[in-house]
């Protein structure tokens, strides 16, 4: 269908036209040059009126509601339409800009659904579908599983706009397609999924597979506290982490210490006093997360599952350790896989995934944080860098993009960016993403809950999508304080009244 021409001057990535309706933003057209068919992406729309251009009172401008009315030719709707390239090769995922303008004069037609199809809805392997085009509703909106496990994947957003039922819509489909996840479930928001091929872990933490260091970390002992973790490293021993009674045999050098005579250990008492302390509050504190007797933590993860690992009850700094350990372990066992699946091993290897993993850190603003490193920051990094090679992905989440590192971010291939109001978040975002994107970008502020901007390798462009709601997601959703309020004291009421028919009836007895 005929939209209108390009007029005025051109150029190989820019167009205006004149059109015979008013063009949407975010709208696609097609711009029939000779070359072949071009995608445009409609970036301003204007609406004008002759009747109205020199109107100075209110008697005029009543006046000139007729003319116009009257006047068929009275509206020009102009609009300015970036070129996204030509239509064969977008479905191939390339993106070419004409050498040459299109000419004043070139058609500008609606795109059939076939072809917009192309684009957005591949029907190759490994392209599932996550929701619909956000100005095309009839368009499917499919993503390319392959890339964000190769390529990693950023979900940014506001609270509450749907990152995380982006995440439990993604690892459905990976389930279906009984692929391997990982969620770091920091604010116990998975554990209720109800979905097929689901493993809730309650993530604990071994001390005996600690250095001494995370050990103090996990302990709690302050960050300053330089005298008591060096009292720790010496208690710390190999025969302590090899011992059958772990905190005992921990206790006993500890002990052995405290009553050390030698004038060196005499010095560090008092420490050593504070550290025993710790360690034996630890053991009834941490009673649930610290677990000696565990055995490997990475057992607990299953091949082809969704592995939920609740670390809500893990303070932050264990958190990050335990986070730092699980990459630390999977990225050596992937590579271990590798090696020996493409037989570049000359030792015998043991590994226990066999097939790629998709592991997703919620929370990246604290576990990979921009102004200062941790553990679970380095890993993290490492596995942005090195993962692709041996098919581990990274999905990193965060609410706060500004305070992630740029580092990581920037690795990260593939982006969903939902509504964000904030401007640092959104000019961190603009220096993590291409910067083809910076105009979808401009619109993250008008986005409604669900709406995304999907950027980079996973689909074959820049598109503005919204996410389909996944059902079997029973958490997260928005608390009515209102209705909870009101629900409290209709239950206080029935309270009163039961405790009143008690205190009549024991008057009766009385
Ligand atoms: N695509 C969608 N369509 C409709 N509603 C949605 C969509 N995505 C999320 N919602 C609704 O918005 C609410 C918040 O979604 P979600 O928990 O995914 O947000 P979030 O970005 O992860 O928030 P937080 O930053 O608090 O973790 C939920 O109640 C959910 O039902
Ligand atoms: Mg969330």
């Amino acid at each position: 269908m005929s939209l209108g021409y390009v007029i005025g001057e051109s150029k190989p990535t820019f167009v205006t036209a004149l059109t015979s309706r008013p063009l949407s933003v975010g709208e696609y057209v097609i711009i029939d040059t000779n070359e072949g068919k071009i995608l445009g992406l409609v970036e301003k729309s204007k609406i004008s009126s002759a009747a109205f251009a020199d109107v100075r009172n209110f008697d005029e401008a009543a006046e000139s509601t007729e003319i116009a009315e009257i006047n068929k030719r009275d509206k020009t709707f102009t609009a300015n339409i970036g070129i996204l390239g030509f239509l064969d090769k977008l479905s191939k995922g390339q993106s070419i800009i004409p050498a040459i303008p299109p000419i004043p004069g070139t058609e500008i037609s609606q795109p059939s659904k076939n072809e917009l199809e192309l684009i957005f809805s591949s029907s190759k392997e490994g392209w599932v579908k996550i929701g619909s085009l956000l100005r095309n509703k009839t368009i499917e909106a499919k993503i390319n599983l392959d890339k964000i496990v190769s390529r990693h994947l950023g979900i940014l957003a506001m609270t509450g706009m749907g990152k995380s039922n982006l995440v439990s819509l993604i690892t459905k489909q990976i389930g279906q397609l009984k692929g391997t996840v990982i969620i770091f479930d920091y604010h116990n928001d998975y554990t209720s999924l109800n979905i097929p091929r689901i493993n809730v872990i309650d993530a604990k933490i071994n001390p005996r597979l600690l250095d001494a260091d995370q050990l103090s970390e996990v302990l709690e002992i302050r960050d300053g506290a330089n005298v008591q973790q060096r009292v720790l490293r010496m208690a710390f021993t190999k025969s302590v982490k090899e011992s059958k009674e772990f905190w005992s045999k921990l206790e006993n050098e500890l002990e052995f210490i405290v009553n050390a005579e030698d004038k060196k250990l005499k010095e560090i008492r008092t420490s050593a006093f504070r550290v025993q302390d710790i360690v034996e509050e630890a053991q009834n504190r941490f009673e649930d997360i610290l677990d000696p007797d565990m055995g490997d933590p990475i057992s607990f993860i299953k091949e082809g599952k969704t592995n939920i690992l609740n670390i809500s009850e893990l303070s932050e700094k264990q958190a990050n350790v335990a986070l730092a350990f699980y990459l630390q372990q999977l990225l050596k066992d992937r590579k271990d896989a590798s090696l020996a699946q493409h037989g570049k091993s000359k030792r015998e290897r043991n590994y226990r995934f066999h097939s790629p993993i998709f592991v997703i850190i919620e929370e990246a603003h604290v576990f990979i944080p921009k102004d200062h490193d941790t553990s679970a920051k380095y890993w993290a990094a490492k596995i942005a860098r090195e993962g692709r090679k041996f098919g581990l992905g990274l999905g990193i989440v965060s609410q706060r993009p500004r305070s992630v590192d740029l580092n990581v971010l920037s690795q990260m291939g593939s982006f969903a960016i939902m509504k964000i109001i904030q401007e640092d978040d959104q000019r961190q975002i603009a220096s993590a993403t291409e910067s083809t994107s910076r105009e979808l970008i401009s619109q993250l502020t008008s986005l409604n809950v669900g709406d995304a901007v999907l950027v980079g390798q996973w689909t074959n462009l820049p598109s503005l999508v919204h996410v389909d709601e996944v059902k079997e997601k029973v958490m997260g959703s928005d608390q009515s304080a209102v209705n909870a309020w009101a629900n409290a004291e209709k239950m206080n009421e029935i309270a009163v009244e039961s405790t009143q028919g008690l205190i009549q009836k024991d008057l009766l007895l009385d």
